[in-house]
């Protein structure tokens, strides 16, 4: 490859990884068919007629009110989540949502947004929990106060759903799994690995392990040369790619990066080490958010396993459920994708819509 070809792409590259960033920056002063994992009591979600659902507005006409306790600016796939579900619960749709964003990732912050919900007598929580542990008090008084509480995409630790109403999420065991399998197609005569991990202690980053180890396990010649977290940041996924790579003289032949912006951070490294992305190293990455996709199609990231955001409608639709008296699954999965190639990701590009 050419030089000012190989410019450009990092060119491409830096530009994705510079948009990242600053959507993480911005107000931070803030299965595909599952198998054995906590989704086993779960169900795909089938996306709900929400023209209907939607405009339903409540009959004494005051609006639903909704608390959403949430992460906050943290990336492209939590901008896409948190809009969409500030957009589906509406004033139109009959809603009067409360969003409560996280100070800087801060649990506390989110514990006391929790509270003055309880306190001030919401109809419901929607809850995506920045640490995974520390939960069960908050979620007892929501319960005292008869509340309902739904998990937006991240779990609860120990995980008891006797606590919360149903958690929605993309199913990360499978997701991670559908990673894995194809590292094992890329690596036929073996090879070594790194990790880019969430930050620790976040539910999905033990689930998105347990699916990548329940197939790497059983292949001793795919060996594992390390993890480390990233914190979901293209800068971090980046410096521990080059220190990572420095340390292993460039004898890195797959990254599995648990989000885009880490693995587009580490395709960076891979560029200064005087390596090419998507030969001498090749990184698969979980979200599938149009940084990563446009990466795809530029053959800078090899693999990409969708983490689908966009689970506003299906919130909605157990909200009127539950608010209803209906029952609902403790795990609805939100269906997602993978994109395996350049010409898969050049044809989702068109209408990718996160
Ligand atoms: O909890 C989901 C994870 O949180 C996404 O994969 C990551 O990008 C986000 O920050």
């Amino acid at each position: 490859m050419n030089i000012s070809k190989r410019l450009q792409r990092t060119a491409a590259l830096a530009a994705v990884v510079a948009v990242s960033i600053g959507l993480a920056a911005c107000g931070s002063d803030d299965d595909s068919g599952s198998d054995d994992t906590a989704a086993s009591a779960a169900t795909d979600a089938a996306a709900p007629d929400s023209s209907d659902a939607a405009t339903e507005a409540p009959a004494d006409g005051e609006a639903i009110s909704v608390g959403f306790v949430a992460v906050g600016p943290e990336g492209a796939w939590r901008a896409a989540n948190e809009a969409n579900v500030q957009e589906t619960f509406s004033e139109e749709n009959g809603f009067d949502l409360k969003y409560a964003p996280a100070t800087n990732l801060d649990q506390k912050s989110q514990i006391d947004a929790f509270t003055s919900f309880v306190d001030e007598g919401v109809d419901v929580i929607l809850l995506s929990a920045t640490e995974g542990a520390g939960w069960e008090d908050s979620l007892a008084r929501a319960q005292e106060a008869e509340i309902p509480v739904i998990l937006i995409d991240r779990g609860i630790d120990p995980d008891d759903s006797s606590l919360y109403v149903t958690r929605i999420a993309p199913d990360n065991f499978g997701v991670s799994k559908s990673v894995a399998e194809w590292a094992v197609t890329a690596l036929p005569d073996g090879g070594k690995y790194f990790v880019l991990e969430g930050p620790a202690g976040v539910s999905v980053v033990n689930e998105r392990n347990d699916g990548w180890n329940s197939v790497i396990d059983s292949h001793p010649e795919i060996e594992k040369v390390g993890a480390q977290t990233a914190n979901w940041s293209a800068e971090e996924g980046k410096s521990v790619m080059e220190t990572v790579l420095k340390a292993n003289d460039n004898d890195i032949q797959v990254v599995f990066a648990q989000n885009d912006e880490m693995g587009l951070g580490a395709a960076l490294a891979v560029e200064e080490a005087g390596l090419v992305p998507g030969e001498d190293v090749k990184i698969a990455t979980i979200d599938g958010t149009k940084g990563a996709i446009e990466a795809l199609a530029a053959g800078q990231l090899s693999f990409v396993a969708e983490y689908n955001p966009l689970f506003g409608d299906t919130a909605l639709d157990v909200v009127r459920k539950t608010l209803a008296g209906e029952a609902v699954d403790s795990y609805i999965i939100v269906p997602s994708g993978t994109f395996d190639s350049p010409e898969a990701a050049q044809e989702a590009l068109p209408t990718r819509q996160f």
